[in-house]
C-alpha cells in the first residue's frame, strides 16, 4: 500500500506509540512493529503545560520520517498548537491532531491543518463532551477518543471511552461524516476488539506493543485479535 492509499483502506489500523519504545533504539523499535504489521507511527507531542510530561519534537519527528515506512500521526498535546501546525507537518506528519480543550479557533485550526495536504484531527479528554464536536463533525477527517488522562504511556483504559466512541460515530452519523475514528489509551488485545465494535477503525498502543521482549510479534497480536473478531 503506498502512502497516498493509506486514508482509503477499509482495514483496522493499527498505531503503535512510540512513547513507550526504546528511545535509544527508536529505528530498531520502529522497524520491528512495521514488521509486525503496523500500519501508522503514532506520535506523542507533549509540552508540560497542557499535560504533565514533555516528550518530543519537531526534530525526531523529523528523524522519524527518514526511517519509518508508514505515515506518522503526530497527536499534539500542546497548548496553542496554531503555532506549530507548519513545523510538524514539514517535519513528516501525515495525520495531525489538536486538543478541542486548547483550540478556542477549532474550525480555523482543522482547516489549517487540511491546507497543509495532511489529514487533521481532534481530540477529546475524557472529561470532555462528545457535544464539543457538534459544530465541527462535517469538517474533520478523524476524531480521537482518549480512554486516558493524557500525558503518560502505560495507564489504566478508561471503560467509558467505549460508550464515548459510540456517541461520536452517531454525532459524525448526523453530520453526514465518514471520519475516522481513533481510540489512545491503555488498549489491549481484550479491549482493542470491543474498540472495533463500538466504531473505532484506528488503534493506538504503547505499553501493550513495546512493554514486551518482541514488538514485532505484539503488533502482530494486536492486529489478528482484532482481525479474528471482524470475522466472527
Ligand atoms: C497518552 C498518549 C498515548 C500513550 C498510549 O497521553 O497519548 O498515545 O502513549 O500508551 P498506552 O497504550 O501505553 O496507554
Ligand atoms: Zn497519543
Amino acid at each position: 500500500m503506498t502512502d497516498r492509499d493509506f486514508w482509503t483502506t477499509d482495514r483496522i489500523q493499527i498505531a503503535p506509540s512510540i512513547l513507550a519504545a526504546n528511545l535509544a533504539e527508536l529505528g530498531r523499535d520502529i522497524a520491528a512493529v512495521e514488521r509486525g504489521g503496523a500500519d501508522l507511527i503514532h506520535i506523542d507531542v507533549m509540552d508540560g503545560h497542557f499535560v504533565p510530561n514533555i516528550t518530543i519534537g519537531q526534530p525526531v519527528v523529523r528523524a522519524i520520517k527518514r526511517i519509518a515506512t508508514r505515515p506518522l500521526d503526530v497527536h499534539l498535546m500542546i497548548e496553542q498548537p496554531d503555532r506549530y501546525l507548519d513545523d510538524f507537518v514539514n517535519a513528516g506528519a501525515d495525520m495531525l491532531s489538536v486538543h478541542v480543550e486548547v483550540t478556542p479557533h477549532l474550525h480555523r485550526t482543522i482547516a489549517h491543518i487540511k491546507s497543509l495536504g495532511v489529514k487533521a484531527g481532534a481530540v477529546l479528554n475524557p472529561s470532555t463532551p462528545v457535544s464539543a464536536l457538534v459544530e465541527i463533525a462535517s469538517a474533520l477527517d478523524f476524531v480521537l477518543v482518549m480512554s486516558v488522562n493524557p500525558g503518560f504511556s502505560g495507564q489504566a483504559f478508561i471503560r467509558h471511552g467505549l460508550d464515548k466512541v459510540r456517541r461520536v460515530r452517531e454525532v459524525l452519523t448526523q453530520a453526514g461524516s465518514s471520519a475516522r475514528i481513533e481510540i489512545d489509551g491503555g488498549i489491549d488485545a481484550a479491549n482493542a476488539v470491543e474498540a472495533v465494535a463500538a466504531g473505532a477503525s484506528i488503534l493506538v498502543a504503547g505499553n501493550t506493543i513495546f512493554n514486551t521482549s518482541d514488538s514485532e510479534a505484539a503488533t502482530r497480536a494486536l492486529r489478528s485479535s482484532v482481525d479474528a473478531a471482524a470475522r466472527a
